[in-house]
């Protein structure tokens, strides 16, 4: 399988005075395409810093975050914005929909902004909103949606482009768990029917579940993996992770 992701003894560490934070502290990982890779790990652990980093937001201290090959961290500012554009989506736990504009103005936001045509992007976004959907729901605006609608219209916006790797960070930590688990089986369908490859931070072990392979995370290192992760129920990956993570 072809690698979409491959991070190299990635370090990222924050001076605060005196004292010197290492958020991540020699991160080596890979993705394969069309894998459903989950990231757990205790609050303050790296998790969200290395998403960041993963989809070029900031900038490692040192080591390399190769996207379809192309290391991310030492390309320039233009180049990181063009990738960053063109091969990665990036769904967040807040939702971030422009509040004045509709579900599917929403979608087709980031090419109108890249300068396409408004009638090839209206399709396009149409398209998405099947693919999540949310067709019945293309005109409501944010505030007239639930939190797993606007989770999902966010999500289709992230797959505008045709992402190589879709990265999200806590993507239902603002949802009660009927929604959680409905957005975890969507971005389970994106693997599985579309070959996407997805990576996802999470507390929940519900929706960890639902990946290829579980990466836990401590102190800004990897101290295990759950590979067998779709075979275990949650109790049991809550189990393993404790164990990991202790
Ligand atoms: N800008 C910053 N300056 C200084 N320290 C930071 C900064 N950003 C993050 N950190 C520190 O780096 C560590 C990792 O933070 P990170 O946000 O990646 O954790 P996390 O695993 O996502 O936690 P949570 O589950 O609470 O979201 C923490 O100790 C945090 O305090
Ligand atoms: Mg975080």
């Amino acid at each position: 399988m072809a690698s979409v992701l491959e991070v190299g003894d990635l370090r990222k560490s924050y001076r605060l005075g005196d004292e010197t934070v290492h958020a991540l502290d020699g991160i080596s990982l890979e993705a394969t395409a069309g894998e459903f890779l989950v990231i757990m790990g205790a609050s303050g652990s790296g998790k969200s810093t290395l998403l960041h980093l993963i989809g070029g937001l900031d900038l490692p201290t040192s080591g390399e975050i190769l996207i379809e090959g192309q290391d991310i961290a030492s390309m320039s500012d233009r180049k990181r914005t063009l990738l960053r554009r063109s091969r990665l989506g990036v769904v967040f736990q807040n939702f971030n929909l422009l509040p004045t504009l509709t579900a599917i103005e929403n979608v087709a936001l980031p090419s109108l902004i890249g300068g396409s045509r408004n009638g090839s992007s209206q399709t396009r976004a149409r398209e998405l909103l099947e693919s999540v959907n949310m067709t019945h729901r293309e005109s409501h605006r944010p505030q007239a949606l639930s939190g797993g609608e606007q989770q999902r219209v966010a999500i289709a916006r992230a797959l505008l482009n045709d992402p190589a790797l879709l990265l999200a960070d806590e993507p239902t930590g603002n949802l009660d768990s009927h929604h959680a688990e409905s957005i975890w089986s969507l971005l389970r369908n994106l693997v599985d029917e579309q070959q996407r490859t997805v990576i996802a931070v999470t507390h929940e072990p519900v929706g960890a579940r639902f990946a290829d392979r579980i990466v836990v995370l401590k102190d800004g290192k990897i101290v295990g993996t759950i590979n067998d992760s779709r075979n275990l129920d949650a109790t049991l990956v809550a189990t393993r992770y404790t164990e990991l993570a202790r």
